[in-house]
């Protein structure tokens, strides 16, 4: 997810566009450039780092003029965070340059298609492809820039929202959305182009939102003239009146980041298995396995060493691993890991999982682990971070930054990739059979849609926390592969509402915890259908038995379950080793919604920091 803003106007677009840049900050950060025109000289300003970064390289310039400006702060998906891949792109002419928020899928093929017709690239990014593309289009077909976006567009696949500039055409600007969000302020005889509306809202409350599939060629000389990238039928844009003020629109209308990244897990997960996950064609596409996948056939073992939610979310990878790829897995804590001298054999893979990429912990574990043999398989949120750099390779998660330091989008989108190394592992072992894996293929593509349905639990979820906000303890209980969706659901509350909480395996009860039970202890339980169900139900039934109070995670239709429990949250139907990207919807939205209730700061925890880079 990057942030792209655009001016075009009277004004010197420059200060507007870098204030615009940090308002957008929060879309990502490891990267920012500005491309700025004055009716002759075309400048292009990037750097690796925050925006201020940029502000520093261009005070040295001092030749930031110009009243046409786009700028871009980077999330990176392809090519890791330095000068060269930072945006805008140039084409090789030097006479267009794009910023893009987006993936191009692919990319690949068409920069192989470009370089046989003599392109040259100087990026590892799919952006300056596709600036390319269009170059080649207008070259050759001699039309103008608004057709050649529109050509080129129909032949990439991928999510994006671009703004392209020519500066043989002073007064215009291009812009397109897929998948990827835009908005176009209209002003005075000025426009701007955003991300979001942050940049523009104190210079104009007048908005276009271009919809999937449009795009918009934006002129001071005439009127702003808006079409379909299919067809390049003209769409009336329709001009809104904005209401709401800067800090909502930087979270998306939401009242928190840990709110609007929950919300977002649909989007991310999608984003995760995009270009990966191909159920028609029965294939899963990851480089990082396929360019290693003797080692991970060999394998006479898998450790996996993470901190926090991402060590959960490796224990939900243990259930899945072993249940389908037959490779046995050990989860260990980072922490301990590194310091009791574990043996580690040559033949061992470790994978490290952390969404900052930065942790102290999983990075020694890492050292540790390559000191004495073992390759190294990096599972990070972060493209370029210290961990995805130390790790002999690696498969990205796409969630986009996670501001809320209570991980939510960066646990589900750390089991979908997973998830996927297993299966697309245990179609090659033969450990699965094809029908079962074209199958799980189809499933996992309906995963995003689940959690959309699970998020509708939102009002019930927020009414059970009201229930329950001033309980001071809270027990979490699944099983299988709902058994460390147990131990999340336990630390999200912990962290944000501190209030105490414990998950246990659900059988564990009798060993101890039972104890525990009275009128004052809340029960969480996952019950999902197909995980040992009837156990679980006679697990309620002593805790109810107790006093205790019940909230089931239930399938959708469950009637048993309601019929004993206090509350129950319904979860749509799923095969069980993919019930985790659901159950952990309902403990994510109840433990927000108690920490707001109490008044907590929800997402910036006390004693808490996002990225734990000390010891
Ligand atoms: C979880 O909500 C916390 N933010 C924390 O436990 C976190 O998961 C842990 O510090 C690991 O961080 P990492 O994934 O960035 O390595």
């Amino acid at each position: 997810m990057c942030g792209i803003v655009g001016y075009i106007g009277h004004r010197d677009a420059y200060p507007i566009v870098i204030k615009g840049l940090k308002r957008l900050e929060y879309r990502g950060y490891d990267s920012a450039g500005i491309a700025l025109f004055d009716g002759n000289t075309l400048e292009v300003t990037k750097t690796k780092g925050k925006v201020a970064d940029l502000e520093r390289v261009a005070l040295q310039k001092n030749s930031m003029k110009g009243s046409i400006g786009i700028g871009h702060t980077r999330w990176a998906t392809h090519g890791v965070p330095n000068d060269v891949n930072s945006h805008p792109h140039y084409s090789n002419s030097g006479n267009l340059v794009i910023i893009h928020n987006g993936i191009i899928e692919n990319y690949e093929p068409l920069k192989k298609e470009l370089i046989a017709r003599g392109y040259t690239f100087h990026s590892d990014t799919d952006t300056e492809v596709l600036i390319n593309l269009i170059e080649d289009v207008q070259v050759n077909e001699n039309i103008s820039l608004e057709k050649a976006v529109q050509i080129a567009l129909n032949q990439a696949i991928g999510a994006y929202a671009i703004a392209v500039f020519d500066k043989r055409v002073d007064g215009e600007v291009v812009v397109a959305r897929l998948g990827s969000p835009l908005a176009i302020g209209v002003g005075e005889n000025e426009f701007f182009i955003a991300s979001d509306a942050s940049p523009f809202i104190e210079y104009t409350s007048s908005a276009i939102y271009l919809e999937d599939g449009e795009m918009a060629t934006i002129s001071l000389q005439k009127e702003i003239c808006v079409s379909k990238i299919k067809d390049g039928a003209l769409v009336d844009p329709y001009i809104q009146k904005l209401q709401i003020n800067l800090e909502q629109i930087e979270k998306g209308g939401f009242d928190h980041f840990m709110l609007k990244e929950i919300y977002e897990q649909p989007h991310a997960i999608n984003d995760t298995f995009r270009g990966r996950l191909l159920p028609n064609e029965g294939v899963i596409k990851m480089a990082g396995i396929d360019d290693n996948i003797d080692k991970f056939l060999n394998a006479k073992r898998i450790i996996i060493v993470a901190c926090g939610t991402s060590w959960h979310a490796g224990l939900v990878a243990e259930y899945i691993f072993e249940e389908f790829a037959r490779i046995p897995v050990e989860v260990e804590y980072a922490s301990e890991f590194r310091y009791r001298n574990p043996i580690i054999n040559k033949d061992d893979i470790l994978i490290a999982i952390s969404q900052s990429g930065e942790t102290a912990d999983t990075m020694a574990a890492i050292k540790l682990a390559k000191q004495r043999g073992a390759f190294v398989f990096g599972v990070c949120n972060v493209v370029g971070s210290s961990i995805s750099r130390e790790t002999h390779a690696g498969a990205y998660t796409h969630a986009g930054p996670e501001i809320g330091v209570a991980s939510t989008k960066a646990f589900t989108t750390q089991i979908t990739v997973l998830a996927l190394i297993a299966l697309r592992l245990a179609k090659q072992k033969g450990s699965i059979d094809n029908s079962q894996y074209h199958y799980l293929l189809h499933e996992m593509e309906q995963m995003p849609s689940k959690v959309t349905e699970t998020l509708e639990q939102n009002d019930l979820i927020e009414q059970i926390a009201e229930v329950y906000k001033d309980y001071s303890d809270c027990l979490y209980l699944g099983r299988g592969f709902n058994f460390p969706v147990a131990l999340e659901g336990a630390l999200k509350l912990k962290e944000i509402s501190y209030i105490h909480a414990e998950g246990y395996p659900a059988a564990e009860m009798k060993h101890g915890p039972i104890a525990l039970i009275d009128e004052n202890m809340p029960v969480v339980v996952i019950a999902t259908k197909k995980g040992h169900y009837e156990k679980v139900v006679s697990n309620i039934q002593e805790i109810k038995s107790r006093k205790g109070k019940v909230i089931g995670i239930v399938t959708k239709g469950d009637t048993s379950i309601k019929a004993i429990a206090d509350h129950v949250i319904e979860i749509p139907e799923t095969l069980e080793p993919f019930t985790p990207l659901l159950t952990t919807i309902p403990l994510q939205l109840f433990s927000y919604h108690i920490a707001v209730k109490l008044g907590k700061n929800v997402d910036q925890p006390r004693n808490l920091a996002k990225s734990v880079t000390v010891e």
